[in-house]
């Protein structure tokens, strides 16, 4: 079975932001990246609204029907019943990260917030999915919650600072993949994940989808510089 494919598009939104631009537009990007091959759309709506902005979320939902999957904190959670996006996945944020550091910290609080939310989505038939670390223990916990899918966090595994250590990731991976298709759950996987270290991941058994944004689009931007120069050189 292929793996689909979630490309995550929130650093289009940086470079827009950057020069508090009107582009580039994420719209444009989830275009071009569903046109040459990507099976979903991954966006994270931060607080700080600080690359991807609740506009953003309203447009690629109502442009995209069936192929936004939003990434949102439980802080933000309800947004998601009004955009209405395909699926979301629950991320913790701490304010100032530069990126999601892990999976969910299941505390007593979160784990009924989760349980609330879970079925508010779930009855505007929202999929979704929990952010959480290869650990049996939060996989079960998923499943109690009532997720669909749980994406497990590959941060250790694409921070690994030895091939030993990252096979010890990778084995943990596989064990929560198996734990968490034994409890009914979609399996994805993301954070970290490039061209080099992507293929054994796929090769877990189980794993139906990857969510991948910042390999992609700095590789995007050295696959499109040359046409880029030479589009400008020939204007000069
Ligand atoms: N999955 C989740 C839950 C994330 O928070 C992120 C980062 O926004 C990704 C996947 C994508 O990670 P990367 O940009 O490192 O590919």
């Amino acid at each position: 079975m292929s793996i689909a494919l979630g490309v995550n598009i929130d650093h289009v939104a940086t470079l827009r932001q950057a020069r508090r631009a009107q582009t580039p537009r994420p719209q444009d990007a989830a275009a071009a990246c569903l046109k040459s091959g990507a099976d979903y759309i991954v966006v994270h709506l931060r607080q700080d609204e600080r690359h991807i902005n609740s506009k953003d979320v309203a447009a690629l939902c109502k442009k995209f029907p069936g192929k936004i999957h939003l990434e949102i904190s439980t802080v933000l959670a309800e947004k998601a019943l009004t955009h209405k996006p395909f699926s979301v996945c629950i991320v913790p944020e701490n304010p100032g990260e530069v990126t999601t550091t892990g999976g969910l910290r299941f505390t007593p609080a979160i784990k009924k917030r989760l349980f609330e939310l879970i079925e508010q989505l779930h009855k505007k038939k929202i999929l979704v999915s929990l952010f959480v670390s290869p650990i049996k223990e939060d996989i079960h916990t998923a499943a109690k919650l009532g997720a669909d899918m749980v994406e497990l966090c590959t941060r250790d595994y694409s921070e690994a600072s030895s091939c030993a250590a990252q096979r010890r990731q990778l084995r943990q991976l596989a064990e929560a993949a198996y734990w968490a298709q034994s409890l009914g759950l979609e399996v994805h996987a993301g954070h970290g994940l490039d061209y080099q270290n992507v293929e054994a991941v796929c090769k877990i058994d189980g794993m139906a989808c990857m969510n991948i944004g910042f390999s992609i689009i700095t590789r995007a931007l050295f696959a499109g510089l040359n046409t880029a120069v030479r589009e400008m050189k020939a204007l000069l």
